[in-house]
């Protein structure tokens, strides 16, 4: 990593994003290119309908992925497997062995987009859990219960107590990822776990806090899951996305909706962050007086943990404004993205 004196820009290995939904169809070959034009590789996560729960369908959504790619681009989507309580062990293992998944992830059903297949009981995938754990397969896991009986933002921490916990002491050798983590209890029991225990990060867990969503009226743009939270929770994540711990690393969960299924009686949870990903997340840096500790989080620790090579090559970002437009076209679909109408203070140079 190389600085300026006055550190007007900053050049490091080229990044990756973690996770993100590139989504399918015409949609994705409308988002693609930010997520492309940012980032080496990307974990994709496999949330369509039907999900992407065996290797021939992630192999066909990779394919789909190529072929919209804009001309010249190199960019290696990594694909997932989207577990259901009847995943079958020998799929998982045969699509790892093979490289087409890179990981499976786990959404409890029904909590968030596109879960419905979701596992009911993580006792249900105890078999797949196994072979994983054995073969050295990351587990991705969206991390709310879902018992409607527990208050909306408390929903990650007792996860945790109910399900995280217990699954990482009785598999201590499963490699775990607790995607997009939104509180202090989420960056303590990463923090405290074993270093086969990760987490992501995204851009708008770094910049908003509960009160985004209600700013003189109901903001649906800001709206996500899992939701912000209190203000002393985004202050645990950014501090721990600018510790310089190999633990935590850049994952956007970049989620497009069209802004009618945002702006409506029961609006998409879901922020679209791509087109400004890095943007985002080095302000947070910078304001933090971390810029030093922005190629580990951004280039080094998912790599690291995932146990692929770095990335060849090196991007830059410069000190200049960008003014991030109200909306954006996509497949046909007007998406407004995180940050609409701001101006960030640094801009990726392309
Ligand atoms: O806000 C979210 N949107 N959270 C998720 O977990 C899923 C995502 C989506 O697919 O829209
Ligand atoms: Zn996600």
């Amino acid at each position: 990593m190389t600085t300026a004196p006055n550190r007007s820009s900053l050049t490091i290995t080229r990044p990756d994003d973690w996770h993100v939904h590139l989504r399918d169809g015409a949609v994705m070959a409308g988002v693609l290119g930010h997520t492309a034009r940012q980032f080496a590789r990307a974990i994709v996560m496999p949330n369509l309908s039907p999900p992407i729960s065996s290797e021939a369908a992630a192999e066909a959504y990779r394919a789909q992925i190529m072929a919209a790619l804009p001309d010249g681009a190199d960019f290696t989507p990594l694909m997932t497997c989207y577990l259901t309580d009847g995943i079958n062990p020998a799929e998982l293992e045969r699509g790892f062995a093979s490289g087409v998944f890179t990981a499976a992830k786990l959404y409890p059903a029904h909590a968030t987009t596109g879960s419905a297949h979701g596992v009911t009981d993580v006792a249900n995938i105890r078999p797949a859990l196994e072979a994983m754990e054995r073969i050295g397969m990351p587990l991705l896991v969206h991390g709310e219960v879902t018992d409607p009986a527990v208050d909306i933002f408390d929903r990650e921490a007792v996860f945790i107590d109910r399900v995280l916990a217990p699954l990482v002491r009785d598999m201590p050798g499963l490699k775990v990822v607790f995607e997009h983590i939104t509180t202090a209890q989420a960056v303590q029991f990463v923090t405290d776990a074993p270093a086969n225990v990760a987490a992501t990060i995204t851009p708008q867990h770094l910049h908003i806090n509960r009160n985004a969503m209600f700013a003189g009226g109901i903001r649906p743009h800001a709206y996500c899951l899992p939701v912000a939270k209190r203000e002393e929770h985004r202050l645990a994540l950014r501090a721990a996305a600018t510790s310089g711990s190999a633990k935590f690393f850049l994952g956007t969960d970049s989620a497009p909706h069209a802004v009618a299924a945002k702006e409506a009686a029961c609006g998409c949870a879901g922020i679209f962050n791509a087109p400004y990903a890095l943007e985002s997340y080095i302000t947070v840096f910078d304001d933090e007086d971390a810029l030093d500790r922005f190629e580990a989080f951004a280039s080094l620790n998912g790599p690291a943990f995932y146990g692929l090579p770095v990335n060849s090559g090196t991007i830059t970002l410069e000190r200049r404004p960008v003014i991030v437009p109200d909306q954006l076209e996509a497949g046909g679909a007007l998406i407004v993205p995180f940050h609409a109408g701001e101006t960030l203070s640094w801009s990726l140079c392309t």
